[in-house]
């Protein structure tokens, strides 16, 4: 059956957590974070008001802090919660999709085992012991990690999420550990049920020469696609972890993937504008040609196209695993669906093998560095009334769209 949901992450819905994000508020100058969306709260309402939008399956994650909040510890209250959580979505026919790290981590990982050492790979790996033991019989749909590229250069490079590094040859071993522990969790995973869907959210930008009669324009919108987008795609077939780019970076070290995938998980937001300059350090221009939404972003739905095509040379099936806009103006939100959702559909008929489209976000919640400015829900959530619950337009046009996918089919 084709998956239609949407997407949610802990961190930025349940409220009330003390994580890494929280630890460095201040020190990064985050935008208060507070109850979040509150859901930890309203969870049971939540996973109702899925139902109502036709919704038969829901991508989330668990928040590692809650499950861990001191090292070598084991929260039984939030295995039970996240436990009951599985139970209610299936006893209304929503398939659970879970996400095992999404950028968040528990406050003391950083100091105590650091992505870019060996030890975090089996931190790693006893957390997601400890969720397998007790939800893998129910939850077929496992992403191990999100966005591992963009989270290990936000935390390794650009020094804007937690550890808030500089360093690129940090970032690349936080990387490769992520895939050691991918590969690791793959194989817990299976061991307890071998029927388990297991792949890796990856984020994909469409990177476009910006002066088409530039060649070096567009050899480094190439070198990025290359590193960006493909670099881990590759990595399973290759089980190398490989980049030259010049005079950035090189990187090539052999890893144990062997394929070790079910599907890739695309994310995927919009196009970007490369430009080349002459600067040793800081070599090329990345730029939104025609920012049309609330986070700057150029709206481009021709772009996911053309992913669901590159990434399928990988024969692996294919989950969109977030697709999503910030705006106030629902409108444009009910066109951005309409027009990615036609796609998702077109690409399905000519044969492409795409499992599910998961729409970003369910409900507003809090977008990182921007926090709560930032509205992606399909559900609004008004921070100044008790978190009130309000359906946008957009919401029920979605929930029609895919009542009429099951209807024509
Ligand atoms: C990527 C991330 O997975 C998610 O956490 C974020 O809120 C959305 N995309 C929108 O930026």
């Amino acid at each position: 059956m084709f998956l239609w949901g949407s997407a949610t992450s802990s961190f930025q819905i349940e409220g009330n957590i003390k994580n890494d994000f929280t630890d460095y508020e201040q020190k990064l100058g985050y935008p208060p974070y507070e109850e979040g969306s509150n859901h930890w709260k309203m969870w049971k309402d939540d996973i109702d008001m899925i139902r109502q939008l036709n919704q038969n399956a829901y991508r989330f994650s668990i928040e590692w802090s809650r499950l861990q909040p001191e090292p070598n510890t084991v929260s039984l209250e939030a295995l039970n919660r996240y436990d009951a959580t599985v139970d209610r979505l299936l006893e209304k026919g929503i398939e659970p999709m879970i996400t095992l790290h999404h950028f968040a981590h528990p406050y003391w990982f950083h100091d105590v085992s650091p992505w870019h050492t060996g030890d975090s790979v089996k931190r790693f790996l006893d957390y997601s012991d400890l969720i397998f033991s007790r939800l893998a019989d129910r939850v077929k749909y496992w992403i191990t990690f999100n966005e591992p590229v963009v989270w290990s250069l936000a935390a390794y490079a650009d020094a804007k999420f937690p550890p808030a590094l500089s360093d690129l040859n940090l970032t690349m071993k936080a990387l490769f550990n992520m895939m050691k522990a991918h590969a690791g969790a793959y194989e817990i995973l299976k061991s307890y049920n071998s029927e388990s869907y297991v792949g890796i959210a990856k984020h994909f930008i469409i990177f476009k020469e910006a002066r088409e009669w530039f060649y070096p324009d567009k050899s480094t919108a190439r070198r990025i696609d290359n590193f960006f987008n493909f670099m881990l795609l590759d990595a399973f077939i290759t089980n190398r972890i490989t980049v030259n780019f010049p005079p950035l970076l090189k990187f090539d070290k052999p890893i144990n993937l062997n394929n070790k995938i079910d599907f890739w998980g695309i994310n995927y937001y919009y196009r970007l504008h490369t430009k080349f300059k002459l600067n040793l350090k800081n070599p090329f221009l990345l730029y939104a040609k025609d920012p049309a939404t609330d986070t700057g972003w150029e709206i481009y739905p021709k772009g996911l196209k053309k992913i669901i095509k590159l990434v399928s040379r990988y024969n692996k099936e294919i989950i969109i695993t977030e697709n999503g806009i910030a705006t106030g103006n629902d409108l444009v939100r009910k066109k951005f669906i309409k027009k990615h959702v036609k796609i998702v559909r077109k690409q399905l008929e000519k044969g492409y093998k795409i499992k599910g489209y998961f729409y970003w976000s369910l409900m507003d919640n809090y977008e990182w560095l921007h926090g709560k400015s930032k509205r992606f829900g399909l559900v609004e959530v008004d921070y100044e009334n008790n978190y009130k619950r309000t359906i946008r337009p957009s919401g029920h046009y979605y929930a029609g769209l895919i009542e009429k996918f099951f209807h024509d089919r």
